[in-house]
């Protein structure tokens, strides 16, 4: 049972990554301010977790089966929470995508929306009553910074995050009226399973549908920027969960947090130019015409936004 004068903490999606990380920092919070039920889809996956969090393990931490995709599922560990509720709920399950849009089912997108949109709205409309009863409450998902900025073949993951962002952006004018505080973690690239899992289905895909160009591109020019994007500024999935619990931490918490400063130039072209020119063809010009300004604009954005360089600049 959750102690009283702890915050109770719903979090999905903690068998591994990012959901994982943000269960056991909250569970070892160095003031005891959380009181944390971890889920996942599936109960055999919990062996990582258990050994992360260590003595929390049923005392600050307890692991529950959630599938964001099944309402029983939702509803069962609901009912089985203290006073069926929590205080804070963390949308955090999401799915990838990645590779020609022709090569995939109208079914794969609809898989994609199921996790990464309704999934969060399932979850957000079943805590929703009781946290506008209490007009207290906190709810954060877990977004992207392509829920801000769509990228080269992910288009189907963008727009699930995208949706979020729009059901978000929506929802926390009218739910302050009632003291509940909504926030968009937008990561950019983590290093976490989510990246192996697309690969791995990238490599045994031979994209049926896609024409040979489409494919070229995607193999040789896509895949080698997408691994330098994520060897140059992918994030620790803890980093992700600092800057998560921070948020979570805040009496008024912001509504939007862009955990990876390196990527916050990228996301500012578009609200430069709001015919969207700018953006559009700054990302077609550095990925299909200047593969190496390319490559040497990642290591400059590391290079001015690295913390040594901001020391030094800094006045004293
Ligand atoms: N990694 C990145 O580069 C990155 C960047 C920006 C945003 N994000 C977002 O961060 C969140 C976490 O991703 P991650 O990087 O930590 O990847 P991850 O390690 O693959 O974690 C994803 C988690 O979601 C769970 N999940 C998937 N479908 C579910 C369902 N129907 N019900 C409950 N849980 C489900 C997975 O469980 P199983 O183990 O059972 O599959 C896993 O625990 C996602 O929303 C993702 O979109 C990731």
């Amino acid at each position: 049972m959750a102690n009283d004068s702890k915050k109770t903490v719903l979090i999905t999606g903690c068998s591994s990554g990012i959901g994982l990380k943000i269960a056991v920092q909250l569970a070892k919070d160095p003031q005891q301010r959380y009181h944390v039920f971890a889920t996942m889809r599936d109960l055999k996956k919990s062996g990582k977790l258990e050994a992360e969090a260590g003595e929390t393990l049923n005392k600050t931490l307890e692991i529950r089966q959630l599938d964001v995709n099944s309402e029983e599922s939702v509803k069962k560990c609901i009912a089985e929470l203290p006073g069926q509720t929590v205080d804070v709920l963390l949308n955090n399950a999401g799915v990838g995508q990645v590779g020609p849009l022709e090569s995939f089912s109208m079914d794969d997108f609809r898989k994609v929306f199921e996790t990464n949109f309704f999934g969060v709205v399932r979850l957000v409309k079943e805590f929703l009553p009781s946290m506008k009863k209490r007009r207290s409450g906190h709810i954060v998902v877990i977004s992207s910074v392509m829920g801000l900025q769509g990228i080269v073949f992910n288009d189907i993951y963008a727009a699930s995050k995208f949706a979020v962002e729009g059901f978000c952006e929506s929802l926390a004018v009218q739910l302050l009226k009632f003291n509940i505080f909504i926030s968009l973690i937008e990561p950019g690239p983590v290093n976490t399973e989510f990246e192996m899992k697309l690969m791995e289905e990238v490599a045994r895909s031979d994209f049926p549908g896609a024409d040979a160009e489409t494919i070229r591109y995607f193999k040789e020019v896509y895949l080698p920027s997408a691994h330098e994007i994520f060897a140059t500024l992918g994030q620790t999935p803890d980093a992700v969960a600092k800057a998560t619990v921070r948020v979570i931490g805040m009496e008024q918490p912001v509504f939007r947090e862009q955990t990876n400063p390196l990527y916050t130039p990228l996301t500012a072209l578009k609200y430069a130019d709001n015919t969207g020119e700018l953006s559009v063809r700054t990302f077609y010009n550095l990925i299909f015409n200047y593969g190496s300004l390319f490559h040497c604009s990642l290591n400059l954005l590391k290079c001015i936004t690295c913390n040594c360089f901001r020391r030094r600049v800094m006045p004293v």
